[in-house]
């Protein structure tokens, strides 16, 4: 592990999408790439932090230095979290699933010849953000939150913050035209517990660094 401010911190990060099985052999998913939520888990290890990197299937490699679990649904991260727990911080760069295949099948479907396209029953699936946001013993003393919004970036993101009851929220406008889904570059609003900083548009890396430099103060 590195020297630095977050030697002795244990922190859990979550990146990339969850898939959610339709079969054995399908899946719905989303088009994060999991390069924010990497560079952050690099970032914290840099500083010295023990990171446990909780990531669905992500198009970037994992960074190296880093405790790395493999998941693939929604509920696999939630309990991969909460084993990996406790914690001194939680950071949930993660695209969850909103909702998986309640009606998924264990084999594969097939035409069956009428024509009609079988249906999907979708079920909404746990928060993780705000499960352990929610948690009395054992929360994490920071939990930091993203939000990927296209209009009205502050106020929805202050309003997640309060929703789902974490410490921070890191949005961004993920408008098209603005380049940041899937690119290299992103440009954040922090919103604390004491309000609202606009950063400029720096690369996600740069991002990732802001962000460990404040999550090392703030557990200082
Ligand atoms: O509500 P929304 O999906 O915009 O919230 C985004 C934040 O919540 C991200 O930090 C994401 O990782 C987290 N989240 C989660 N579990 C879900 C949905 C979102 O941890 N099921």
């Amino acid at each position: 592990l590195a020297d630095g401010p977050l030697r002795g911190r244990r922190i859990v990060v979550t990146s990339g999408p969850t898939h959610e099985p339709i079969d054995p052999v399908r899946y719905i998913a989303n088009r994060s790439s999991g390069a924010q939520g990497t560079a952050l888990a690099r970032a914290l290890a840099g500083l010295g932090a023990e990171v446990v990197f909780v990531t669905g299937p992500a198009t970037v490699p994992p960074p190296a230095g880093v405790e790395v679990i493999r998941v693939e649904t929604a509920q696999q991260m939630l309990a991969a979290v909460q084993a990996a727990l406790p914690a001194d911080a939680a950071v949930f760069a993660a695209a969850v699933a909103d909702w998986r295949v309640a009606n998924a099948a264990d084999r594969k479907v097939k035409k069956d010849g009428s024509g009609r396209a079988p249906a999907l029953d979708l079920a909404e699936n746990p928060d993780i953000l705000a499960n352990v946001a929610g948690m009395g013993q054992g929360r994490p003393r920071l939990v930091v939150g993203f939000a990927a919004e296209t209009h009205d970036v502050e106020a929805h993101a202050r309003a997640k913050r309060a929703r789902k009851g974490c410490d921070w929220i890191v949005a961004n406008d993920v408008s098209p035209g603005t380049g940041i889904m899937g690119g290299t570059e992103n440009e954040v609003t922090l919103i604390t517990e004491d309000g609202a900083e606009t950063w400029p548009r720096l690369t996600k890396d740069e991002v990732a660094q802001r962000l460990a430099q404040r999550i090392a103060e703030a557990l200082a």
